[in-house]
């Protein structure tokens, strides 16, 4: 499982993605032993550098950002790979300096740690330089555009000199070991393949929560909100795990091509039925874990008359054999009261109720996959109440069969997204990154959805920082009888 020889070059390496994750994340692969020995890793940015500080830079960022204790012999190695690259990203000439790299026998691994709008210019300098051949991968960080037709702009670009089995578009969810692991209970596992459909399932719930605002960013936040920054892309991408049909195999194309079937089929939302199945919100100053926090329109930078929503949530139906009539309801928001991602799968009620006298209404049997943090797999079930007495000899008592990922897997250690995904870059691995069909097919049901927000001219609904979001996100449920299940 070792990665091929690659010369991993990191635009954009001083910006906060390529430190916080990426340089941490290829610090994990060496201590993982999953680089090959003649992998190098260089950073390309505009500012002058050297070598040493480059790798000074890195020193510190991995110390910095990385989760567990260093381990000084691996750190060493690392830093070994490191070179560094000066690029003005629009100087054409600049590029020449990749040439050595491109002479290599190494497979070239180009990462886009940069705005979006940079990957036009860096395609064609590296053109322009006469580095790019067949063998070359590009890996693009979202957002890609912020709807259809600027996706479209920016998929042009990187098409005009790659194509598609050589753009890697980045989710950084697919990376996750329990969002890969939807794929392993739905498919390795009869009870569930067997009960996943409309026969067997009331409604699904996908919650993305985060106790943080917006950390510095209010200006790139502002031009995307939640919708553009984790609804388009997160939080889809989790549905159509969740409701694809079965690939054939564990493919690349197999599974991207389920997927965008699921996307295919969503119901279009638009000005005719926005107001019954979305809600938006934005918050105002509040308490997180008891610490007063500022609302979105106090944060530094932010302007006061911003309408952009920090919380969304939306009814979503899938028009298909399998999920009609079963709604998924999404929910994601900044300054909710804790971070916290999980799907809750509620099925249907028994048809009739044997245990009445104990328990007039039988709560349905609920599959909770906990996506982070306490990261595992939960069913609660209904279960006799040992004892000899009760209503005819029979209390029930609602109770939970528990996976936990950290007791059962006390061994290992749950690796970042980030870790998962370079690995599979330089694998060569296509199957957890995005194919464009993918974007674009996601852009055009979110664009009926900005539009109609537009066309409303309704600001976003507000909610007290540390609480679930607006009111109406609980109407959108209570109004078909239904609830979002208690936040941990
Ligand atoms: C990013 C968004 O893609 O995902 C951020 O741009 C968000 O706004 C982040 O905070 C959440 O990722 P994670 O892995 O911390 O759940």
């Amino acid at each position: 499982n070792h990665s091929n020889p690659c010369d991993f070059v990191l635009y954009g390496t001083g910006g906060d993605l390529a430190r916080r994750k990426l340089l941490p994340s290829l610090y994990q692969l060496e201590k993982a032993n999953l680089l090959h020995k003649e992998t190098r890793i260089v950073g390309a940015a505009r500012q002058e550098m050297t070598d040493e500080e480059y790798v000074q830079m890195a020193e510190e960022n991995i110390r910095k950002f990385n989760s567990d204790a260093i381990c000084e012999d691996t750190l060493k190695r690392l830093l070994t790979r490191l070179d560094y690259i000066k690029i003005d990203f629009k100087q054409m000439d600049d590029y020449k300096a990749l040439k050595p790299y491109a002479e290599s026998k190494r497979t070239m691994v180009c990462y886009f740690a940069t705005p979006p709008s940079i990957f036009g210019d860096i395609c064609n300098g590296m053109h322009h330089a006469g580095v790019i051949d067949p063998s070359l991968r590009v890996v693009l960080e979202k957002p890609i555009g912020h709807d259809l037709e600027s996706s479209k702009v920016i998929n042009d670009q990187v098409a005009e000199y790659f194509n598609e089995d050589q753009i890697y578009r980045i989710d950084h969810y697919l990376g996750k070991e329990t969002v890969l692991n939807l794929i392993a209970l739905r498919f390795a596992n009869s009870i569930f393949t067997n009960n996943w459909d409309h026969n067997c399932i009331d409604h699904v719930q996908i919650s993305v929560a985060e106790s943080v605002g917006i950390e510095g960013r209010w200006g790139y936040f502002d031009e995307a909100g939640q919708m553009r920054d984790m609804v388009q892309n997160h939080l889809l991408q989790i549905l159509t795990l969740i409701a694809m049909e079965p690939p054939a195999t564990l493919e690349a194309s197999s599974i991207r091509n389920e997927k965008v079937k699921v996307l295919k089929a969503l119901r279009p939302i638009n000005s005719t039925n926005v107001e019954e199945n979305t809600v938006r919100g934005q918050y105002v100053n509040g308490f997180i874990n008891g610490k007063e926090v500022p609302g979105y329109l106090e944060e530094p930078d932010a302007n006061t008359v911003s309408q952009t929503e920090t919380f969304v949530a939306l009814k979503v139906e899938i028009d298909n054999w399998r999920w009609a009539g079963v709604p998924f309801y999404l929910r994601t928001g900044k300054r909710l009261p804790s971070k916290v991602s999980e799907v809750v799968i509620y099925f249907k009620k028994q048809p009739h109720n044997l245990f009445k006298d104990s328990f007039p209404s039988l709560p349905p049997n609920k599959l909770t996959i906990r996506l982070q943090p306490d990261e595992g797999v939960e069913v609660t079930v209904m279960n006799k109440l040992p004892g000899l007495t009760g209503s005819k000899g029979m209390d029930l008592q609602k109770t939970k069969l528990n996976l936990s990922f950290s007791e059962t897997f006390k061994d290992e250690r749950i690796a970042d997204a980030y870790e998962k995904l370079i690995l599979d870059v330089m694998l060569g691995n296509q199957t957890l990154f995005v194919h464009r069909d993918e974007v674009e097919q996601a852009w055009t049901w979110v664009d009926g959805i900005m539009d109609a927000w537009r066309a409303s001219n309704e600001p976003p609904a507000p909610y007290q920082a540390g609480t679930w979001g607006p009111v109406a996100s609980i109407a959108l449920l209570a109004k078909e009888g239904r609830a979002w299940y208690e936040g941990r």
